[in-house]
């Protein structure tokens, strides 16, 4: 079967990078990350002290920055100039801070180049905001992921809890909030359904009935 390219988009846990990952795995796809590398660059611009609204001085970070992935047996590792940044481009500060960074101009051309350059043989699965209509618009099938705010607040808190941290559940859904405003709202590529995406509101639904939703899309397109 010929390969495609499939985008997946949506707001903050709405679920996008758990189903890509599966969908990439059964599929013997490739899968790529594109919030770990805005989150890759937020964190080398707080590594450096750059004011963050400082847009050519955060230009310079971006250019100083070679991101790459590694598979490894606990899933994919994210480098930042051959370091390990895996589990520090999760910290609150890079959350609190990467819609400001991805909402530059320069940042966005630079990582929608190489997110493209990965894309280009097809057999890939992208999650983010923009990739099915700026990264991938040609991309065979686009999906848009949402659930209602409480839902993806719960599952934040949830993973939280299973991963020791405590969090305010008011807190997190606030931060959710703010931030698919931010995404929604910015004048480059903002967060938005593709014309061509299916819609799917995973609110109630677990992520196999999510995956397999999806596939079900794959099949009759193609
Ligand atoms: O926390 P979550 O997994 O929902 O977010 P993420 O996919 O890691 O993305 C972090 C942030 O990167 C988003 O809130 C956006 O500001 C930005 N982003 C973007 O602008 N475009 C993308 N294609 C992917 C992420
Ligand atoms: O990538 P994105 O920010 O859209 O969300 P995620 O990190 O894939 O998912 C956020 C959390 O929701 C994870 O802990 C998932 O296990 C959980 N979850 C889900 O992804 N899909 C469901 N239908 C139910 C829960």
């Amino acid at each position: 079967m010929k390969k495609i390219s499939i985008a997946i988009d949506g707001p903050a846990s709405a679920g996008k990078s758990t189903v890509a990952k599966i969908l990439a795995k059964q599929l013997n796809y490739i899968y790529l990350d594109t919030g770990a590398m805005y989150r890759a660059i937020t964190l080398a611009t707080l590594k450096n002290k750059i004011d963050p609204a400082d847009e050519s001085q955060v230009k310079t970070v971006v250019q100083a920055s070679k991101i790459h992935f590694e598979q490894s047996d606990h899933g994919q590792l994210v480098f930042l100039n051959n370091q390990d940044v895996t589990e520090e481009i999760r910290l609150p500060e890079v959350t609190n801070l990467v819609s400001q960074i991805a909402a530059q101009e320069f940042v966005r051309q630079e990582l929608v180049r190489q997110q493209q350059s990965f894309g280009a043989e097809g057999g890939i699965v992208m999650d983010g905001r923009d990739i099915g209509t700026a990264v991938l618009p040609n991309a065979e099938v686009k999906i848009f992921l949402v659930a209602s705010v409480v839902e993806r607040a719960e599952r934040r808190y949830q993973e939280n809890i299973s991963k020791g941290i405590m969090t305010d559940f008011e807190t997190l859904k606030k931060e959710i909030e703010e931030r698919d405003y931010k995404d929604s709202t910015r004048v480059v590529s903002p967060l938005v359904q593709a014309s061509d995406a299916v819609k799917i509101d995973t609110t109630g639904l677990t992520i196999e009935e999510v995956v397999r939703e999806i596939k079900t899309v794959i099949d009759v397109k193609n």
